[in-house]
């Protein structure tokens, strides 16, 4: 590995540790990721356990609780400590709006977010991020693991010279890209959004940079040419996926709750349990308007 790259991750491998008093913060990997143990999300935080679950979010940016039953309320509530509640874009008429059903069973022929991407970036504010409440896992008791990728160390670990190529840059995300790529057209009820945010954007809460393009959403770098531009978000994405050190990987147990920050991780929800069921329900919290 190059020299920058090392660099990049010596800088973020020997942070001093933060002290935390309410809970135990157990690292996934040294550079995404953390379990989090000494909180009962059915039952309302104290200021301290939320100031420090808002702290370990910051640093690790996916935390895992495990063995949680929150009611969908609970679950709301939990969500609501962090900003207003993010609504589905297609929701299911009568059904709660908050509350995406992730399911996936014998008869699905497709699963949610089963490739690396981020949720709705096509979306003038993408949502900040989203908390996964998985209440059922494949019969085969494995499968159906979600991994997820630090886009802050994916900038980092770059060239000098990359980097300054793309901070200066924007990419145009279509929210009809996710079904024009498969041959489909979108529901005629979903109205499609279509945003430019720079291809470097500064995290909102700690001004640290990161980098902002996913496959299923970005379409294009407008300042390039097409072939330009489809190589260097192939690049970028190649980058991503073939780079196990900006990842880690949830294995999920029955009532394990996860959230990522969508601001600057990508998700990956691997469908390898076929014709197996897993289910659960995500709740989202709204964003901002990315900035570099
Ligand atoms: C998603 O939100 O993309 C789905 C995540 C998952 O099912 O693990």
């Amino acid at each position: 590995m190059e020299q920058f790259a090392l660099d990049a991750v010596e800088r973020l491998t020997t942070r001093p540790k933060v002290p935390y008093e309410t809970l135990a913060v157990e690292q996934l990997t040294p550079v995404i990721g953390a379990q989090i143990t000494g909180i009962d999300l059915s039952r309302e935080l104290t200021p301290r356990q939320e100031k420090e679950v808002k702290e370990a979010f910051l640093a690790h940016h996916v935390l895992v609780f495990r063995d949680q039953h929150p009611t969908p309320e609970d679950h709301k509530r939990f969500a609501a400590l962090f900003g207003p509640l993010h609504p589905d874009s297609l929701p299911v008429e009568g059904s709660d709006p908050y509350i995406l059903e992730i399911s996936a069973d014998k008869n699905s022929r497709d699963v949610a977010g089963n490739g690396w991407h981020a949720d709705g970036t096509a979306d003038p504010e993408p949502s900040l991020g989203s908390m996964l409440h998985i209440t059922r896992i494949p019969e085969t008791g494995s499968g159906g693991d979600t991994l997820f990728a630090n886009m802050h160390l994916a900038y980092d670990m770059l060239s000098p010279a990359m980097k300054s190529l793309l901070d200066g840059l924007t990419a145009v995300h279509d929210g009809a890209r996710p079904w024009l790529t498969q041959g489909l057209t979108p529901p005629a009820e979903y109205d499609v959004p279509r945003s430019e945010h720079p291809v470097v954007v500064r995290h909102p809460d700690t001004g640290r940079k990161l980098l902002f393009v996913n496959a299923p959403y970005t379409s294009h770098i407008p300042q390039l040419s097409r072939s330009e531009s489809e190589a260097v978000l192939g690049m970028l994405y190649e980058h991503i996926a073939r780079t196990p050190l900006l990842q880690c990987r949830v294995r999920w147990q029955e009532n394990t709750l996860v959230f990522w920050d969508n601001r600057c991780v990508q998700h990956h929800a691997v469908w390898d349990y076929y014709p197996h069921a897993r289910h659960g329900r995500r709740v989202a919290i709204d964003g901002t308007k990315p900035h570099a």
